[in-house]
C-alpha cells in the first residue's frame, strides 16, 4: 500500500509516522507538512526527524501551507510542547525539505501513481484542499484520504463543538469532505476511546531508539491529558487514523454526508451528520463509528517493537 502522510508533527503524528514506517505492507511515498501543532516549516523538520529515526530518511518531505484558506492561523495550546515533540530538544534532521509545496507534491504524485495512493491526513486539511483546487480530477487519482478529524456525536476538544484539525481550517475541510474524494473520517468519536498508557511506552524506553523517543516525547502529552483522562493515559488520535488507513477492519463505519460548519461563531468547525432515522445513509464519507481499541494498541506496540 502506497501512502502520503500530510501531518503537523506533533506527538501523535509522530506515532502515526512510526507505525506507517514499521508496517511491512506500507510504503510511505512522501510526506507533506501543515501548520497546526507547530508552523508548517518546523512540522516538516519534525517529520524528517521521525522518519530518519525510523530508518526512512529517504522519504521526501515537502513544506505545506503556512496558513488556513480563509482565516488567520491561531496556534493551539500546549498539547505537544512549543517544538511539537514534547520540548525534548530533538537533534535537527540530517536532511532538508523537498522542493515545491506539499499540495504540488501531492498532485504530482497522484498523477504519477493514479488510483494507488492513500493520503493519511493528520493535521488541518489545507494542503489536501489546495491539491484539489490545483487538480480537479484528484478524486479519481487518489485511492482514499483517511482524515484524523471531526467530532460528530462526541464533544469537541479545541472548542465545545469542534475538533482541532477541522476547526483549524473548516473551509478546507468542507471542500475536502464534499469534493468527491473517497474520505474516511476518524474523529474524536472513536479516538477518545483508544487510551495509550504511559507505562506501555516506559517499558520500551531502553529497548530501542524508537522506544526511547516515543517514551520521551509523550511525557508532555500525558501531562496534558492526565487531568482529562484522570490517569497517565492519552488518546493517540493520529495513530488511530493511520492504523485504520492500513487496517480498516478494526473499525465500523457509517456512510454519511458530513457538513462542516464555517460560521463565524461558537459552532465554527463542527462536523454534522444527519442522524434522523430517515436520513440518507449512502453519503460519500465513511465516518468511523466504533473501533477495536485493544487491537489498535496492540498493533502499535508490535510496530514500536519492530523499529530500530
Ligand atoms: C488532533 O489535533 C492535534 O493536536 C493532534 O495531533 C491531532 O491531529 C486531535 O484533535
Ligand atoms: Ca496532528
Amino acid at each position: 500500500m502506497e501512502v502520503i502522510v500530510d501531518c503537523d508533527t506533533g506527538i501523535d503524528d509522530a506515532f502515526a509516522l512510526m507505525y506507517l514506517t514499521a508496517h511491512p505492507q506500507v510504503t510511505i511515498v512522501a510526506a507533506g507538512s501543515i501548520w497546526g501543532n507547530v508552523p508548517a516549516a518546523p512540522a516538516a523538520l519534525n517529520t524528517l526527524r521521525v522518519l530518519e529515526l525510523c530508518g526512512a530518511g529517504g522519504v521526501p518531505v515537502a513544506v505545506g501551507a503556512a496558513t488556513p484558506l480563509a482565516k488567520a492561523f491561531i496556534p493551539y495550546d500546549g498539547v505537544h510542547g512549543a517544538d511539537g515533540l514534547g520540548n525534548t530538544g530533538q537533534p535537527a534532521p540530517a536532511g532538508g525539505p523537498a522542493a515545491g509545496s506539499a499540495a504540488e507534491q501531492l498532485v504530482r504524485l497522484a498523477r504519477e501513481h493514479p488510483g494507488r495512493l492513500t493520503v493519511v491526513a493528520t493535521g488541518p486539511l489545507t494542503n489536501v484542499a489546495l491539491a484539489h483546487l490545483l487538480e480537479p480530477r484528484l478524486s479519481t487519482l487518489l485511492n482514499r484520504v483517511v482524515v484524523m478529524g471531526g467530532a460528530v456525536d462526541a464533544p469537541g476538544n479545541v472548542t465545545a463543538l469542534a475538533e482541532a484539525n477541522i476547526w483549524g481550517d473548516p473551509e478546507a475541510a468542507k471542500l475536502v469532505l464534499n469534493s468527491g474524494l473517497a474520505v474516511t473520517l476518524v474523529g474524536l468519536d472513536v479516538t477518545m476511546g483508544v487510551l495509550l498508557e504511559e507505562e506501555a511506552l516506559r517499558v520500551r524506553r531502553d529497548r530501542s531508539a524508537a522506544g526511547a523517543f516515543a517514551s520521551a516525547v509523550a511525557k508532555q502529552y500525558f501531562d496534558f491529558y492526565e487531568p482529562r483522562t484522570l490517569r497517565r493515559a492519552a488518546p493517540p488520535h493520529d495513530l488511530v487514523a493511520a492504523v485504520l488507513a492500513v487496517e480498516p477492519e478494526l473499525a465500523t463505519y457509517d456512510q454519511a454526508t458530513v457538513e462542516v460548519l464555517t460560521s463565524d461563531d461558537t459552532a465554527r468547525g463542527k462536523t454534522v451528520v444527519d442522524r434522523r432515522s430517515w436520513a440518507d445513509r449512502t453519503g460519500p464519507v465513511s465516518v468511523a463509528r466504533t473501533v477495536d481499541a485493544e487491537r489498535i494498541l496492540r498493533t502499535w506496540m508490535d510496530a514500536l517493537d519492530s523499529l530500530p
